[in-house]
């Protein structure tokens, strides 16, 4: 990995969270700017990346490693160009969200947290994303495609593979 350290634009949009918060309190930034240096980074958390963060807030790593570890939206390992989160808690398991994982794992011959080989997908079983009215759904970068259905997964599938898919 080269050096780790915030390209100019993204350092000012950093501290500019961070001076949202009262002097002594900038940890309260710490969530957003993990998902801004994840991005900046490859996709994931590397400990040099996670200490970079705690430099910048002033805290100790261990912190930094705390939190990014608790949250599965921080990926503490190198992941896929796309990483598809689908969701398996109640409201979407029974509508079917096993039927579409076992598709994906088949499909892209992958188990859960794996990556394929040409590194462009990671299967990510996660709970719930708060849209369970529109259950089964999963999703990929920030968007929520729901309803799913097998057809529809082998869409979003080709899209990716043609990059034809927002992800931002
Ligand atoms: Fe899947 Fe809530 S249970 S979004």
């Amino acid at each position: 990995m080269s050096e780790i350290v915030f390209k100019p634009e993204t350092l000012e949009k950093v501290k500019t969270i961070i001076a949202r918060y009262p002097e002594g309190k900038q940890k309260s930034a710490l969530i957003p700017i993990l998902h801004i240096a994840q991005k900046e980074f490859g996709g994931w958390l590397a400990v040099p990346v996670m200490d970079y963060v705690a430099t910048i807030l002033s805290i100790k790593p261990i912190e930094v490693y705390e939190v990014a570890s608790f949250y599965t939206m921080f990926n503490m390992k190198p992941v896929g160009k796309f990483v598809l989160e689908v969701c398996r808690t109640g409201p979407c398991m029974v509508s079917g969200s096993e039927k579409i994982l076992d598709h994906i794992r088949t499909t892209l011959n992958i188990k859960d947290g794996e990556t394929t080989a040409d590194g462009l997908f990671t299967l990510k079983p996660a709970e719930c994303l708060g849209a369970c009215g529109y259950a089964p759904m999963l999703q990929l970068g920030k968007f929520y495609h729901e309803n799913l259905t097998i057809e529809k997964v082998d869409e979003i599938l080709e899209l990716c593979r043609q990059g034809s898919i927002a992800l931002d």
